[in-house]
Parts: structure tokens; C-alpha cells; sequence
């Protein structure tokens, strides 16, 4: 099977790294809008417009589905690129709502989610969350996080004083993240500490493997994936990244 992945920039390659990790595809073609990162901070109509451009990227490619990697896009843009497309197209929200029912079972769990403005103006989590009995949610936009893991900054100083900034106002601890934002992943570790490890953690890239794997019939399991990588900007900072990120599963 053949999957295209879309993100608004780089930070799909954490999606990326859980379907590689479980060896469920044979090619990934993936696609970062890199010249027009963030999204995060654009309105409804723009997140779609460029999305459904994005789609025009990937009809140069014989591809069986495509994973919208982006929780912006996931958020805003899945029902317009499906009317526009013949393959699946799959987003990440219904797959992290999913994963965090897996995960916790208690409908009285405490919910932070984490996203970009976009995101978290969309709600889209929180609608997913309430159909399934989920009330106790606080949603913080924390659009900062992302240029400082495109910085690098997994850990240390800076990282620790913007997630006292965003957290520093909590009661409590959360029982449950989503890490609703393709960056995020990167940032697990000091997150994870930062809430002294008594918080589950959802990962759009496990969530959606696991989304798949119920989803999809995977006989084969590949143990080498062909990549192929594709920027709007720079693909070669891309592709590095990509070997940064990816490091022995590529
Ligand atoms: N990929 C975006 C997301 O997951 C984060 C970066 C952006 O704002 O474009 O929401």
C-alpha cells in the first residue's frame, strides 16, 4: 500500500516515524507546504484552500490513501479534501479521540488538549471527546511550542519557562494530553516531566497506526519503506530534518 502524508511543514515527520516504526507501508510520499508554515495561525478558509492545493501535489503520485498528518488540517479541511478526492483521506483528530478512549477509560478524566490557535478555536477535539461521555476538557492553544521545536529545543531553559508560561496557571494535573499538534511528539519527554510523569500522554502517530491497524487490512508488514520526501520550500532542509528525526527507521 502506498500512503501519501501531508503536514503544513516538517512536523508530519512525527507521524511519519510511527508508520515507519510499524512497518505498515511499502512507499510514503510525503508532502510538507513548508513555504507556507504555520497554518496554525490561519482562518478556516485559507487552512482549506491550501489543503485542496495540496491535493493537486499528490496526484502526481499512484497513491491507496493519505493521512492528513496535520491537526490543523485534520481540524478544518478532511470533509472538503475527501469531496475532492477518490482515495481515503484520514485525518488525526477522530484517531487521537480514539486513542485517548482506549487509553482512559474514566469519562471523569481530566483532558488537556494542546494545539495551535487553529485547532483549539475549532473545538474539534472537544466535539469528538463530548460525543463519547468526555466533559472534563481545557483546551490551551500553545502555538509557541512549535517554533521552538523547529529550533531544536527538545529540552532545556527556553522549552522549560514557555511550558511554565502555558502551564503555570493549571490547578491540577491533567490525567490525560493530547498532543494535538504534529510538533509536539518531539517535546514528550519534557512534557511528560513537566507533569512529574502522572499524565497520559496521546501521540497523533500511535494513535493513527492504531486507528489503522482496526481500520485496514495490513498483511504485510515492510521492512524497508521507500520514502520519498517533498517540500513547497527547501526540501532539502526537509530531508534533513527527516534524518534527524527519523534516524534509524528510515
Ligand atoms: N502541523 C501543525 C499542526 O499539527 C503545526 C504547525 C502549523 O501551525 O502549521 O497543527
Amino acid at each position: 500500500m502506498r500512503v501519501g502524508v501531508f503536514d503544513s511543514g516538517v512536523g508530519g515527520l512525527s507521524v511519519v516515524k510511527s508508520l515507519l516504526e510499524h512497518k505498515l507501508f511499502e512507499e510514503i510520499i510525503y508532502f510538507g507546504d513548508t513555504a507556507r508554515v504555520p497554518y496554525g495561525v490561519k482562518d478556516q478558509n485559507t487552512i482549506i484552500r491550501y489543503s485542496l492545493e495540496a491535493l493537486e501535489f499528490f496526484k502526481n503520485f499512484d497513491i491507496d490513501l493519505l493521512i492528513t498528518a496535520c491537526n490543523t488540517v485534520s481540524a478544518y479541511a478532511l470533509d472538503e479534501m475527501r469531496l475532492h478526492s477518490e482515495y481515503d483521506v484520514i485525518g488525526v483528530v477522530e484517531p487521537g479521540v480514539l486513542a485517548l478512549k482506549n487509553a482512559i477509560a474514566d469519562t471523569d478524566a481530566s483532558i488537556l488538549i494542546l494545539g495551535t490557535k487553529a485547532t483549539v478555536k475549532s473545538g474539534a477535539y472537544e466535539k469528538g471527546l463530548n460525543e463519547l461521555g468526555y466533559n472534563n476538557l481545557n483546551a490551551k492553544a500553545t502555538g509557541l511550542l512549535v517554533p521552538i521545536v523547529e529550533e531544536g529545543l527538545y529540552e532545556g531553559e527556553v522549552l522549560e519557562s514557555v511550558l511554565h508560561h502555558y502551564f503555570g496557571d493549571l490547578n491540577t494535573t491533567p490525567d490525560a494530553i493530547i498532543l494535538g499538534c504534529t510538533h509536539f511528539p518531539l517535546i514528550s519527554g519534557a512534557i511528560e516531566r513537566y507533569f512529574e510523569g502522572k499524565s497520559t500522554l496521546i501521540h497523533s502517530g500511535e494513535a493513527i497506526v492504531e486507528y489503522l491497524e482496526k481500520h485496514y487490512d495490513f498483511t504485510t508488514r515492510y521492512e524497508h519503506t521507500e520514502c520519498k520526501f517533498f517540500a513547497s520550500e527547501n526540501p532539502e532542509g526537509l530531508r534533513r530534518t527527516a534524518k534527524i528525526w527519523l534516524g534509524e527507521t528510515l
